[in-house]
């Protein structure tokens, strides 16, 4: 079936007139019958522009529509000529028309009318067809596309950490267990319950590619993976998800700073790309969604970061004369309300937070001998936490006391010690997450709403 999209035939006659017969395939959004034409007006997602159909009453095409309607997928073939009526520079003339699926118009849940964002997550296997997640979805594949392109430009090699693992690389015990056993299951010998498992020793799903991208790291010397990562917190909140995409560079021969430098720097380009290749989703959201949209995306893309380290933060919390839901001290994990106000209202902007009390950070960041960690949190308006990340502990003995200190079983972790045994070397790395990215890119404000398919405490449905 050879045919064009809506997207090239939009690029193709805004420069050159319109010649040329073409096919398009597609859902009909509206159909509007008139005296001898009925007018179609039909979108394929590659664009959130529709094209104007027009078939002549009496033609073979009319006759193949019959009652084809909103929903609707159909392929049509015919010429392109300019348009007389408003709104369009040019329609298509049909002269072919195939109605592959016809949608029942009582029934079809996506009527003409706006829905709710609440409805739309009940029709996830829909919404693909509405302007809005249209967009979304284009611009979540820009952006992931923007992301890919600028970390190869810096030297990184992507790479693919496991989603089985058997460690947690968090530390934070919020792992789905992964098991071939049967529900209520009693293991015979209690003091190995693994042992008719499939991998015969405890498995769960990666909260995060971190260890093995410092693996991998410590022999291509920049990589980043790009996967799927899985939290069973049961936060039940608008910017956590069970299941979301992270980006995790880890660097060899990076430090803190090169590693605050590349946040940003991956931060920025990826607003950069999407203001240059997706400026009609954009307008969408700039119109509909959140007003302040362009402007923030401008900020992010030419805009300066602020760095600022952990204590001048909680300092800047508590002179701030707010009253918080959570007092802040040295010490406090910064919850949102504190990120945003940091972001949002103290700097108008990006900032960075480094160097945070060693006792609420994971176990694998450098230690500073100061009560402090090298770690590096980068906090934007609307969102709080964009992007988590750290130096890395390389020293050996360091990383054992802090495994140990934290209760973890050291034998899980022999072979993230075995990098610090052999050619050790200090390095760095993050993880951004990127529907976290995608929320602030569109101004989309519940994370359900920028996965194609949500999965948070309660609902698995599709
Ligand atoms: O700060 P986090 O937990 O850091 C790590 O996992 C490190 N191992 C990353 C690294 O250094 N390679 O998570 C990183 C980012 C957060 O800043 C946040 O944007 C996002 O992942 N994130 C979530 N996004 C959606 N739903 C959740 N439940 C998330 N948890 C973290
Ligand atoms: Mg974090």
């Amino acid at each position: 079936m050879l045919k064009n999209d809506i997207r090239q035939i939009a690029t193709v006659l805004a420069s050159e007139s319109a010649t040329g017969k073409t096919t398009v395939g597609g859902w009909i959004r509206t159909r509007r019958d008139a005296k001898g034409f009925t007018f179609l007006e039909i979108n394929d997602g590659s664009c959130l522009k529709n094209l104007q159909v027009v078939v002549t009453e009496g033609t073979p095409a009319f006759a193949a529509m019959g009652e084809a309607n909103n929903g609707a997928a159909v392929m049509i073939g015919g010429q392109l000529v300019e348009s007389p009526g408003q709104g369009q520079k040019w329609e298509l003339k049909a002269e072919t028309l195939t109605v592959f699926g016809f949608a029942d118009q009582e029934n079809y849940p996506l009527q003409k009318k706006r829905h709710t964002d609440e409805f739309l997550r009940g029709i996830a296997h829909l919404r693909a067809r509405t302007n809005k997640y249209g967009a979304m979805l284009r611009i979540r594949a820009e952006a992931a596309q923007a992301a890919h392109n600028y970390l190869r430009s810096e030297g990184f090699r992507y790479v693919h950490a496991p989603i089985l693992t058997g460690s947690d690389a968090e530390g934070a015990g919020e792992m789905f267990r992964v098991t071939t056993l049967p529900l209520g299951y009693q293991p015979p010998n209690p003091a190995n319950p693994y042992d008719e498992d499939f991998f015969g020793r405890e498995s769960n799903l990666t909260v995060s590619g971190q260890l093995e991208a410092e693996a991998l790291a410590l022999g291509l010397g920049r990589v980043y993976t790009f996967g799927p990562t899985f939290r069973a917190e049961n936060s039940n909140t608008a910017r956590h998800a069970a299941e979301f995409w992270m980006i995790e560079p880890e660097a060899a021969f990076y430090d803190l700073e090169d590693n605050m430098e590349l946040a940003e720097n991956l931060t920025r380009a990826v607003a950069w790309y999407v203001l240059e290749n997706c400026q009609e989703d954009l307008d969408l959201f700039n119109r509909f969604v959140d007003a302040g949209l362009m402007d923030r995306l401008k900020q992010l893309a030419m805009g300066g970061y602020d760095r600022i380290s952990y204590r001048e933060a909680v300092k800047i919390l508590q002179q701030s004369g707010r009253r918080f839901e959570h007092p802040v001290d040295f010490g406090t994990d910064l919850s949102t309300e504190h990120e945003r106000f940091l972001a949002e209202e103290h700097f108008k902007g990006p900032v960075t937070v480094y160097n945070y009390p060693k006792a609420i950070k994971a176990f694998y960041m450098r230690d500073n001998d100061d009560g402090t960690v090298a770690a590096m949190d980068l906090l934007v308006p609307r969102i709080g936490e964009l992007i988590g990340g750290s130096q890395r502990e390389e020293r050996l003995d360091r990383l054992e006391g802090r495994i140990a200190d934290m209760g973890q079983n050291i034998d899980n972790y022999w072979w993230y010690l075995d990098l610090r045994r052999y050619g050790t070397v200090p390095h760095s790395g993050f993880g951004l997450g990127f529907e976290r990215l995608i929320m602030l890119i569109t101004g989309i404000s519940n994370i359900r709403d920028v996965l194609p398919f949500p999965r948070t405490p309660r609902s698995l449905e599709f």
